[in-house]
């Protein structure tokens, strides 16, 4: 089993350098946070926020995909060649009907260098009025 790194496992940042190998490889889940059953949420994943992750043959981010619980709901490939060889921020938006009880997701994303990284957890509640 592979790990699965997330920016709780290595605490506050140090300096620059490790400021940077953790936010351009950890998935951000934007995304509301109350929807009624039956409603459509549009998922935002981006990996990084302010950093920019490279993107060359033997170095790039291939996979996000998205979590409830257990539960896999999505995923979207990537290959290299999407951004062109520049250093960017692949994100992808999923769409995804709200269930009956809250959702409590989780985003994960593949660097063909540096391995699996976990989002922190993002919970969707159950709304009765919009
Ligand atoms: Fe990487």
């Amino acid at each position: 089993m592979p790990n699965i790194f997330s920016i709780n496992d290595f605490g506050e940042a140090k300096n620059e350098l490790q400021k940077d190998y953790f936010d351009r490889h950890t998935p951000v889940i934007q995304c509301i946070s109350e929807a009624r059953p039956g409603e459509i949420l549009r998922i935002r994943v981006r990996v990084g926020t302010e950093y920019a992750h490279p993107h060359e043959a033997d170095h790039y981010i291939a996979l996000i995909q998205l979590w409830n619980r257990e539960t896999l709901l999505a995923e979207a490939r990537f290959y290299h060649g999407v951004l062109c060889n520049q250093p960017g921020n692949v994100e992808v938006e999923f769409t995804v009907v709200m269930p009956q009880v809250s959702m409590n997701l989780t985003a994960l994303s593949y660097c063909t260098k540096h391995g699996l990284w976990r989002s922190q957890p993002h919970a969707v509640k159950v709304g009765t009025e919009k």
